[in-house]
């Protein structure tokens, strides 16, 4: 699967790096990195990560 985040839109709210630390890692308050190529032992975390953040900055498309 591959996911893209709308930095843009990203506000820091961490639920991504708290749910799928392997995936989302948040650097300071606002900058957050992450693997846009996702393993399939991370894919549930990042599907919760995707539905618990309070924006939807998290995209995922199946791939
Ligand atoms: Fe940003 Fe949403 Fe994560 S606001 S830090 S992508 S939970």
């Amino acid at each position: 699967m591959q996911i893209v985040v709308d930095l843009n839109r990203c506000q820091g709210y961490a639920q991504c790096a708290f749910l799928a630390p392997q995936v989302f890692q948040l650097h300071g308050e606002e900058a957050l990195t992450y693997a846009p190529a996702v393993p399939d032992d991370q894919l549930e975390r990042v599907r919760g990560a995707a539905t618990a953040c309070p924006v939807q900055a998290i995209l995922a498309g199946e791939q």
